[in-house]
């Protein structure tokens, strides 16, 4: 299992996107997280369809889609054709997950299912052999710049054993609060993908940063 790091665009300067993606893309990111927000599933709105389009132009490093809305389903189309890599709905906004999950793959596109702190692992057991991503959601959604929660170092052990059992070699992401001080135990609890906005985007050095969180991993691995 190698560590991933994906930059969240929610944090970075939107008068300056060219230049703070090449820093990522130079620093050494692995995908670049979108967190796509409506304003109803989550308590604010960032954008769409037309922002992946030119991410798409600025990168070829996978945009990794995390759609905080409603009624996902109504923008799996426009977000495939866009560019999106990777598209993860919420299982709290998902009442038909599994026909999702497999709508999302038709579309040539990775499935991931994401879960809200208070929302239990288990609520994605009989999904799990159909994911390609477990988002364990590690603040309340809706907002970069939050405090980790603790409790989720717990639930990303949980969701690895849940993984193992169904025989998933699905990637577990960690979305929210991740920092130099927090990454290392969710790595060591079974997480590979780490989702970083606050964290990249305020450092001096991109590919420091970037860096620092990989090797803080390796060193308690
Ligand atoms: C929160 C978003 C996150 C956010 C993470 O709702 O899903 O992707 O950008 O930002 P940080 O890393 O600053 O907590
Ligand atoms: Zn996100």
């Amino acid at each position: 299992m190698s560590v991933r790091i994906a930059p969240s665009v929610l944090s970075a300067d939107f008068g300056r996107l060219a230049e703070d993606i090449a820093r990522c893309v130079e620093g050494g990111a692995d995908w670049i997280h979108v967190d796509v927000m409506d304003g109803r599933f989550v308590p604010n709105l960032t954008f769409g369809a037309k922002v992946i389009e030119t991410l798409r132009r600025l990168t070829k490093l996978p945009l990794d889609v995390h759609l905080m809305v409603v009624e996902p389903e109504k923008y799996f189309d426009a977000f495939a054709a866009a560019g999106a890599n990777v598209l993860t709905i919420h299982q709290e906004a998902a009442p038909h997950l599994h026909r999702q999950l497999h709508r999302i793959k038709e579309l040539g596109c990775r499935a991931g299912a994401a879960i809200n702190p208070s929302t239990p692992v288990d609520t994605l057991r009989d999904v799990a052999r159909d994911l390609d991503l477990l988002l364990v959601m590690s603040v309340n959604p809706g907002f970069g710049g939050q405090k980790f929660i603790e409790g989720s170092v717990e639930k990303i052990a949980h969701a690895r054993q849940l993984l193992t059992a169904a025989g998933s070699s699905a990637a577990i992401e960690v979305d929210g609060g991740v920092t130099r001080d927090t990454i290392a135990k969710c790595w060591r609890a079974g997480a590979d993908t780490f989702v970083a906005g606050n964290a990249v985007f305020t450092a001096p050095d991109t590919a420091a940063e970037i860096r620092e969180l990989r090797a803080r991993c390796a060193e308690q691995a």
